[in-house]
């Protein structure tokens, strides 16, 4: 049985996704392939509050000067301390997100500065190289677009402009996950007229995926 950590960010749940549906098609697939697998599904966007604000700082700091933490970075801690153990349990991760101005969503920005943390998941080396901590992982990123960035149907190819999978798949393996692979959904925003045959497209793709993650 392997333990699947799915970490969404959407700030609007309410309204169709075209990341929420592509994470959702793949997840039932995923679940239908693997049924002792084990699913945890977050939305950072709702459930997560511990962004790298001077409390997280100040944690920081003290914990390298070994300083003890007032209560209130105390219980900051330990919030946090549940979701990087939550983090370093997985076997395999599945990040959905839509592209905001060419990056992931600030919460799931917020989310790996709470989980890249030393020694959990990575640690320094000699040289003062990062090196990393975690092993035998797996990952997929799943990620919408309003325009087109990876060459789809005869456009350019623009995937230096989509930071977001560069930072999630470079942090990913600074920590250790090198096993990563990405499926986008793209160009609805530009082609409307085209958007039901690029998700239809998009979404059969995450099935077969699904199968073999
Ligand atoms: C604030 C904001 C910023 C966006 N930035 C980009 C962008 O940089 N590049 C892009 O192609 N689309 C951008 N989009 C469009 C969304 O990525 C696109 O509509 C996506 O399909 C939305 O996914 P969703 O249906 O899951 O919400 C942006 C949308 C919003 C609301």
């Amino acid at each position: 049985m392997s333990k699947v950590l799915v970490i969404e960010a959407h700030p609007d749940t309410d309204k169709f996704s075209s990341s929420l549906t592509l994470g959702k098609t793949f997840l039932d697939a995923y679940q239908e392939a693997h049924p002792d697998d084990e699913i945890t599904v977050h939305n950072v966007s709702v459930e997560m509050n511990y962004p790298l604000n001077a409390t997280a700082l100040a944690i920081y700091h003290k914990t390298i000067d070994r300083k003890p933490l007032s209560e209130p970075e105390q219980l900051f801690e330990e919030g946090r301390q549940k979701w990087l153990d939550e983090f370093i349990s997985a076997d395999k991760y599945v990040f959905i997100n839509p592209m905001y101005n060419l990056f992931i969503p600030a919460e799931m920005k917020s989310y790996f500065d709470l989980v890249m943390q030393v020694p959990y998941t990575f640690v320094y080396t000699p040289e003062g190289n990062p090196q990393g901590v975690l092993k035998h992982k797996k990952a997929i990123h799943l990620q919408s677009a309003g325009g087109f960035y990876h060459g789809e149907s005869g456009h350019p190819d623009l995937s230096f402009l989509d930071m977001a999978d560069t930072y999630v798949k470079t942090i990913l393996s600074v920590m250790g996950v090198t096993d990563y692979q990405a499926l986008f959904v793209e160009g609805m925003d530009h082609e409307p007229e085209h958007a039901e045959t690029i998700e239809t497209a998009a979404f059969d793709k995450a099935e077969e995926l699904a199968k073999t993650f």
